[in-house]
């Protein structure tokens, strides 16, 4: 079944077509891999799902459900959430408060917290905060500020956040970005992980291609806003349009050679 129903989608700036008529699915329980060169499109198709720009027509569903001008903050709720392309969390907060806040929609009022007792759920919750951050070996610094971590930490720290909302369906963009070959590993190898004992659906922008081919089932290919591949990670190798697409622009050399390989 699929969870996720891109149907149609088109988002134009002024004369800017940033996105034309993509249509795909992403189906339950699986890791979709989103790619395409540079402005083709990618981060804008994320805003549309999620609710930050609305498109110019076209509508996305999730589980049936019309998503189509719902606010981003009701998202999480509805059962999506999503990390951003060069990482946003609270900066000044720490490690901790920045995933006991993206549990906070399931913490709810409750008689306990109104008497002063540290209740079942509230612990329940700190539970799983301790889960997620010792699972991305953020535990041990659970006290610093966010900001103080390095780089490829704080993505860590994101998806951690995203995975403490609970939402069955997470949009990852650009997950591996700024990691070293090694970090890139151990990060795919954390999302499989993710996805089966977690059982959660991924939709999945990034550049580097051995972590899209290792990790996807699928692989949707934009370039200059359309729809040119949908396929397996195979199929998309060793197709001539996207081959094309990545060579005939200027890109992220990185990904061009990997993509050869
Ligand atoms: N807010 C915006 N205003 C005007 N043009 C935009 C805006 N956001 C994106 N674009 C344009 O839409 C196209 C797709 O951008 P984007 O979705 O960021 O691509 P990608 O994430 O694939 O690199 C680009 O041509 C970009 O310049
Ligand atoms: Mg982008």
């Amino acid at each position: 079944m699929s969870v996720l129903t891109i149907d149609n989608i088109s988002k134009s700036y002024g004369g800017v077509t940033a996105l034309e008529n993509v249509s795909f699915e992403v189906p339950e329980g699986q890791i979709v891999g989103l790619i395409g060169p540079n402005g083709a499109g990618k981060t804008t198709l994320f805003n549309v799902i999620t609710g930050y720009v609305a498109p110019t027509s076209g509508k996305v569903t999730l589980n049936g459900k019309d998503l189509t001008g719902q606010p981003t903050h009701r998202m999480a709720k509805l059962g999506i959430t999503r990390t951003f392309q060069g990482v946003r969390l609270l900066n000044h907060s720490t490690v901790l408060d920045n995933v006991l806040a993206a549990q906070d929609i399931h913490a709810g009022p409750s008689l306990d917290t109104l008497f002063g007792f540290a209740g079942k759920k509230e612990r329940q919750l700190r539970h799983e905060a301790e889960q997620l951050l010792s699972f991305f070996g953020l535990w041990e610094r659970r006290f610093l500020p966010a900001m103080s971590l390095p780089f490829g930490d704080q993505h860590r720290l994101e998806i951690a956040r995203a995975l403490a909302s609970r939402a069955p369906l997470i949009l990852f963009d650009e997950p591996a970005a700024g990691m070293n070959p090694a970090e890139s590993l151990e990060l795919m190898d954390q999302l499989r992980q993710i996805n089966r004992n977690r059982a959660k659906t991924m939709l999945v922008v990034e550049h580097d291609m051995s972590v899209v081919m290792g990790l996807c089932n699928k692989v949707v290919v934009l370039n200059f806003g359309k729809k040119i591949a949908e396929d397996t990670p195979e199929g998309i190798q060793n197709n001539p349009l996207v081959l094309e697409a990545y060579l005939g622009k200027e890109m992220d050399v990185a990904s061009s050679k990997r993509l050869n390989n």
